[in-house]
């Protein structure tokens, strides 16, 4: 496997490539690029004023071997008469929560065959992370067959296995340690673990690590619910979701940190209610290398986006500061 020098911007973490040390959080940005032009499916209005191109790295939605409606849908042809149906599903999945946002959409994406041919072509000016998500270790090697098939080494960042998603209601912690042997060895490109907080994180990171993998992702969202006080009828349709945004920084600070006080090595690219540049400042003492901007900076109110154009020159500022991040200083030894 070659992999290519950095440029005089780019740094490594390991043997990943970034532009710089500030990346997004799978999915926010749904595959990168958006296919209609009136309601920009699966990409935030935020993102109509950042430029992509100049994140350390987008990471996608994450991608099945078969497409998968999960508990939202696919469509992307919602013409504006049906606009308020497409709305009342999009509250089934997604519900602004105590400083966070709770979601279940339960994998919905278009399958890896059809990202790697209408989507990551038209992306080719971005550096990428592809996220992957399977049942099974079969279905991890198939998907990193595919994108060893489709994208030449070097040509993206890594791909991120998801393996700590709570809300496609699947067991991970069965089947990791067939996924690490299995689909890392196979991969063409570097590999990404993402780790939950839900899960025995720290035992993950040491099996990640003699499974050949280059960096973790910490942390995925934390397991939550919401319920109608009156009913008890719970806000998503799959009644557990993943909890992020402001909410779980505390939380991904924690991970992070007893990670790195657990002895892991591994580089580390934060996410967890990440929005402005202290934040990033942070999760770099706390252990990170990298750090990944997720629900907080993409998800608004719907009068809230009216905001966008403001929310961008605030999203471009923190990428300003953190490009300047090229060398981080070494974190303070823990106080006991
Ligand atoms: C609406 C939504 C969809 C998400 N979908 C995925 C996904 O498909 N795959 C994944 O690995 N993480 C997914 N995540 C988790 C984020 O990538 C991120 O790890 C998490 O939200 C924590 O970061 P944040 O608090 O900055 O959002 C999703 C998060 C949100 C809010």
């Amino acid at each position: 496997m070659t992999h290519p020098e950095p440029d005089g911007e780019s740094v490594r973490l390991g043997d990943i490539v970034l532009r710089n040390r500030l990346v997004t959080s799978s999915s926010l940005l749904g595959y990168g690029v958006s296919n209609a032009a009136l309601v920009p499916y699966g990409m935030s209005p935020v993102s109509r004023f950042v430029p992509l191109s100049e994140f350390g790295a987008v990471t996608t939605r994450t991608l099945t071997v078969a497409p998968r409606e999960g508990h939202f849908t696919t469509r992307d042809d919602w013409p504006l008469r049906e606009l308020p149906a497409l709305l009342r599903r999009y509250a089934t999945v997604l519900r602004g929560t105590d400083g966070g946002w709770l979601n279940a959409f339960g994998w919905c994406n278009v399958g890896i065959d059809a990202y790697l041919r209408d989507y990551y072509p038209r992306t080719r000016d971005q550096r990428t992370i592809i996220s992957l998500g399977g049942f099974s270790a079969e279905e991890f090697v198939t998907l990193v067959e595919k994108v060893n098939a489709a994208v030449p080494a070097g040509d993206i960042a890594a791909v991120e296995l998801n393996v700590s998603c709570h809300n496609v209601n699947f067991d991970f912690s069965a089947i990791l340690q067939d996924v690490l042997d299995e689909a890392v060895p196979r991969s063409a490109h570097p590999v990404i673990l993402k780790l939950s907080p839900d899960y025995d994180y720290l035992r993950n990171a040491q099996q990640a690590a003699k499974a050949g993998v280059s960096a973790l992702t910490a942390i995925n969202t934390v397991k939550a619910l919401r319920l109608d006080p009156r009913t008890g009828t719970p806000w998503l349709a799959n009644r557990y979701g993943g909890l992020s945004g402001r909410a779980i920084k505390p939380i991904g600070l924690r991970v992070v940190s007893e990670l790195r006080d657990a002895g892991v090595t591994l580089p580390i690219i934060a996410t967890g209610g990440i929005r402005t540049v202290n934040d990033c400042r942070e999760y770099f003492w706390a252990g990170a290398d990298a750090v990944s901007l997720g629900s907080a900076t993409w998800l608004a109110s719907y009068p809230g986006y009216l905001l966008a154009p403001l929310r961008g020159l605030h999203v471009r500022r923190v990428l300003r500061a953190v490009r300047r991040y090229r060398t981080l200083p070494p974190r303070p030894a823990p106080s006991r």
